[in-house]
């Protein structure tokens, strides 16, 4: 059976996927790597468009997009959620670009619902969250985490280059009213731009009891700008928050997957998570894998080695030899993102692209 056709984005071919392991690739039971990973989490990017043009991001201008006819069909993306889902992927998070900005997404969002994942999320930028919060959370939509790197207007402003900070906010209240809780706040900290404001959103979580989750700075910028020394190591905005407002270890299952490090305040106001992925990355319980807007699956950020469901759908492919290509892209995902090798290049494909 032929598989999807490889898409390397011109890069050579690493071994993982030529050599002879692909014999050893289990063709039943649940998504597994060469490492035992198994793979229960999807992200799924409807678009990689955006209304926003966040600094570690997007540039400012001359951000070229996908046709509309290269993006997956509604239809195609949730076949390929059903086969995931049959493959043992239990939880599916919507990304893009910005999710929202694609039309039709309260109606996908419903038939992702259905596929039957236990847990169903979306990421959004928060600036068109607010009038379908309720819709997407009839939909079945089950929590929202929503972008937000600054709690000071003109600050907000600069960092994103479009978009206000008081209708994020909103939205982060309308997703409540509807129930889509408990809301995540994602701020990604740059060194320089916007750290000094760690105590303020720490503070922002306790009041508001929504968590809030520092992630560090990648190098998935479209600008190719990221540099190391503006990363805000994740140990450094513990210790700032723990000195004010202690803090404890949230005790997790063994093997949890999720890349936030959860940390409660003792005093009982609630919780943050840090998302640590260059200074400790967690690559050794990584469950995820990625499916693009396009079409291709990818095994993880760092990895421009993609497999492409979109040929087979286009070619009228069955459901086995997509779940192939799901298997294969597993099969060959690497130890880790390999940040910290002397050969590490930084992905083709920044963020918006691949699906945060
Ligand atoms: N580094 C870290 N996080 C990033 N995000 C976007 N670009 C980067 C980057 N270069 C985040 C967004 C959003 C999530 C999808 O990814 O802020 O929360
Ligand atoms: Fe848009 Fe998200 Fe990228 Fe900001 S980080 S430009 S909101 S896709």
């Amino acid at each position: 059976m032929t598989v999807g056709v490889p898409v390397h984005l011109g890069r050579p071919r690493p071994a993982s996927v030529t050599g002879g392991a692909l014999a050893a690739m289990p063709t039943a039971g649940p998504l597994v790597d060469t490492y035992g990973r198994i793979h229960t989490d999807m992200r799924i990017s409807v678009t990689d468009r955006c209304n926003l043009r966040c600094t570690y991001c997007m540039p400012d201008d001359g951000m070229s997009f996908l046709p509309h006819d290269r993006l997956m069909t509604a239809d195609q993306i949730v076949r390929v959620a059903r086969v995931a889902r049959a493959l043992g992927v239990t939880s599916a998070r919507l990304t893009g670009g910005e999710p929202l900005v694609r039309r039709g997404i309260v109606d996908l969002v419903g038939r992702l619902a259905d596929v039957g994942f236990a847990d169903l999320a979306l990421t959004t930028n928060g600036t068109a969250l607010a009038p379908i919060a309720a819709r997407l959370a009839d939909a079945g939509l089950r929590r929202v985490n929503v972008s937000c790197d600054s709690l000071r207007p003109d600050r907000f402003a600069r960092i994103r280059r479009r978009g206000e900070l008081a209708r994020v906010l909103a939205s982060m209240d309308a997703a409540e009213r509807a129930g889509l809780a408990p809301l995540k706040v994602n701020v990604v900290l740059v060194a320089g731009v916007n750290d000094d404001e760690v105590l303020d959103f720490a503070r922002f979580g306790r009041e508001t009891g929504r968590v809030v989750r520092f992630i560090e700075y990648m190098p998935l910028d479209a600008d190719g700008t990221w540099r190391r020394d503006q990363v805000v190591p994740g140990a450094r905005v513990l210790a700032t928050i723990d000195a004010l407002w202690p803090l404890e270890p949230v005790a997790v299952a063994s093997g949890d997957a999720a890349p936030a490090t959860r940390y409660r305040f003792r005093d009982g106001s609630g919780e943050i998570g840090i998302i640590a992925s260059v200074t400790q990355p967690f690559c050794g319980t990584c469950n995820r894998l990625r499916l693009t807007a396009e079409g291709t699956i990818r095994n993880c950020l760092f990895c421009d080695e993609e497999l492409s469901v979109a040929n087979v759908l286009a070619r009228g492919g069955s459901d086995e030899e997509l779940a192939l290509v799901l298997r294969r892209a597993v099969w060959a995902k690497r130890a880790g993102h390999g940040m910290d090798d002397p050969g590490f290049l930084r992905p083709t494909r920044s963020m918006s692209m691949i699906g945060g």
